[in-house]
């Protein structure tokens, strides 16, 4: 694996492997002031025939909000599982900075909560460029820091020292020179949102469920956890999200003017031969 340093790569494969489905479970129990969730924003205004490839997909949980074909990508053989146990299909378990893919093929990439885990973000991003259609879209779901209410600030300290311990990622590229990387894989930003969700509180198990879906590498995967501090929780508590969407530099037909295609997968033995060959 390439794509982020040894050590890393383990956890987040070992972690999915113990809570599959984790990231889904919190989002989509997420809304914003419309009642929509982070996915529903991310898949908001997608052209109905698009053909969508969504990058890391876990248990593949934009499947429902896309109604063209669509094609799940992870490498964690779990996460596939469950995602196909929700009856979400077609799924292929590769590694998203090497995609058995065409070139130039896919209308939407969409890539949610997975960005911050390859180490340079460059790799994913030079791929995304190289299976998009000319007049293609990438759409990006970031975790991020802002919009917080002061009151959310003060639970995530809570919620922090209660786990005693917070989220952390390989790799934070995108904070400040998101256009500059973008740029330098051959993509411009068209927008660039942050929106602050929120996550209901009713019981302990939300607490948990929230907890449990941080990456937190001091810990041990799937070990018991001491016992954790107690915590008054809030009834509410922010999550913020930022969508990025993206297209390629250079568009030879503007957007909406896309001829059908079909994603078509390599077979494994094609890939080691030049992608375009
Ligand atoms: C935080 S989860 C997000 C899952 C899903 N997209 C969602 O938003 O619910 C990150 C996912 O990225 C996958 N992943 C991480 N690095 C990957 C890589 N290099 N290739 C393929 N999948 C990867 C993990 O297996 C995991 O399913």
């Amino acid at each position: 694996m390439t794509s982020c340093r040894p050590a890393w790569s383990d956890y987040i494969d070992t972690f999915h492997t113990h809570h599959p489905g984790i990231t889904e479970d919190v989002l989509a129990r997420c809304t914003d002031e419309t009642g929509a969730s982070p996915y529903a924003w991310l898949a908001d205004g997608l052209e109905p025939d698009s053909q969508v490839l969504d990058l890391a997909c876990g248990s593949g949980p934009t499947r429902a909000l896309v109604a063209g074909s669509w094609v799940g990508v992870d490498y964690s053989s779990t996460e596939l599982r469950g995602a196909l146990e929700r009856g979400r299909a077609t799924l292929v378990r590769a590694d998203v900075t090497n995609l058995p893919i065409r070139s130039g093929i896919a209308d939407v990439v969409l890539c949610s909560m997975a960005l911050m885990l390859i180490d340079p973000c460059s790799v994913v991003l030079d791929e995304i460029r190289r299976i998009l259609t000319p007049a293609g879209e990438l759409r990006a779901l970031l975790p991020t820091t802002r919009p917080l209410t002061v009151s959310d600030r003060w639970n995530y300290l809570g919620l922090f020292t209660a786990a005693r311990s917070r989220p952390r990622f390989p790799a934070t590229p995108l904070r400040r020179n998101a256009a500059h990387t973008f740029t330098a894989s051959g993509l411009v930003i068209t927008s660039d949102q942050s929106q602050r969700f929120s996550y209901p509180i009713g019981t302990r198990t939300d607490v948990d469920r929230i907890i449990e879906s941080w990456y937190r590498p001091g810990r041990r995967n799937g070990k018991a956890e001491p016992r954790r501090r107690r915590y008054v929780s809030p009834p509410v508590i922010g999550v913020p999200m930022r969508r990025i969407i993206a297209r390629p530099t250079t568009q030879s037909s503007p957007p909406g003017n896309r001829t059908r295609r079909t994603i078509v997968l390599e077979p494994p033995e094609r890939r080691s031969l030049p992608r375009d060959a």
